[in-house]
């Protein structure tokens, strides 16, 4: 799992690796880590939710001109050849790995053709993924119009090493699908999806913390570790026919899942999707809680 915040994405990865099964395989370094972390997470993150930091003026702009056939093609279906110049290499990188899974996702469970479709975007970061859920939402559905999409992030104000928040980029992302033609009936929501209760035809959750050492590194303070309240309460917040579309990291993670999902006695349809632009394995484990399936009560 990707994140930029403080600049340090590939340690974060490679930390969060290790770090597997609440501790599992951690260096006495590690361990010490995480319990400081433990400590210091709850004041940093008060500070940051209280401040709610923003700043205008947030941008991308491409390092390197992109020249993969198979990208370029790739961004020309779904739309978003705009964006080429106007992602960082990496935002670019997870854009085509959103898009590309999303369409065999989409593919093998189709969406509801409820219009407007409500979309939820869960833990959404800094909302990288708007153009690419938008665009193959857009795809499945033959038309680019009627996609209403929020995306909810408990910590929107964690800032970046240039001065800007989560909240300033998701700003960013969004003015960027309404310029390529993919709405701009959207949101960014900075709060707690625990506390939300609006109802969404398609929902969308990329990488939920199932153990306690990446939460404690992506900064958040431990008593937010509740995955299986969370996996009960998303779930309640489909529509009837509704969609929920969980993607994990790995499979240590994936198997994790499912086993939540057994806990609260959600069917889903777990599959492996392979990646023509992988981030770090060749596939990515998914999980659909189908249509018509009953939502576990919240
Ligand atoms: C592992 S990160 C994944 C971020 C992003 N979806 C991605 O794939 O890059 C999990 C995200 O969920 C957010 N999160 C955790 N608990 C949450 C909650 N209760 N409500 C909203 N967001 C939450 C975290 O702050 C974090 O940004």
């Amino acid at each position: 799992m990707r994140d930029d915040g403080d600049g340090s994405a590939s340690r974060e990865d490679a930390d969060d690796r290790r770090a597997r099964d609440g501790g599992a395989g951690m260096s006495f370094a590690q361990r010490v880590e995480c319990a400081l972390r433990a400590l210091a997470n709850p004041v940093f993150f008060a500070l940051r939710s209280r401040l709610r930091f923003r700043r205008a003026g947030y941008r991308e702009t491409r390092e390197t001109p992109l020249t993969d056939p198979v990208a370029i093609a790739t961004l020309q279906r779904f739309g978003l050849t705009d964006l080429t110049e106007r992602m960082r290499a990496s935002t670019l990188a997870t854009t085509l790995h959103v898009v590309d899974l999303l369409d065999a996702v989409f593919e093998r469970h189709a969406p509801p053709t409820a219009t407007p479709l409500r979309v939820l975007d869960v833990g959404s970061k800094n909302f990288e993924v708007a153009p690419a859920l938008l665009a193959s939402l857009a795809a499945h559905r033959g038309r680019r119009d009627a996609i209403e999409l929020t995306g909810i992030e408990l910590d929107a104000y964690r800032v970046y090493a240039d001065g800007h928040s989560r909240a300033d980029a998701a700003a960013y992302f969004l003015a960027l699908a309404a310029e390529v033609g993919l709405g701009r009936s959207h949101r960014f929501i900075a709060g707690d999806v625990l506390e939300h209760r609006e109802r969404y035809d398609v929902i969308t959750w990329f990488h939920p913390f199932v153990t306690p050492a990446p939460l404690l590194r992506w900064g958040l303070p431990r008593r937010h570790l509740a995955p299986e309240r969370m996996l009960e309460h998303i779930a309640s917040l489909r529509a009837p026919g509704g969609l929920l579309v969980i993607v994990n990291q790995e499979p240590e993670e994936a198997a994790i899942q499912r086993a939540l999902f057994a806990r609260v006695g959600l069917e889903a349809t777990s599959f492996e999707v392979p990646s023509r632009f992988p981030r770090r394995h060749a596939t990515c484990p998914v999980h659909v809680v189908q249509k018509g399936t009953a939502p576990a009560s919240s």
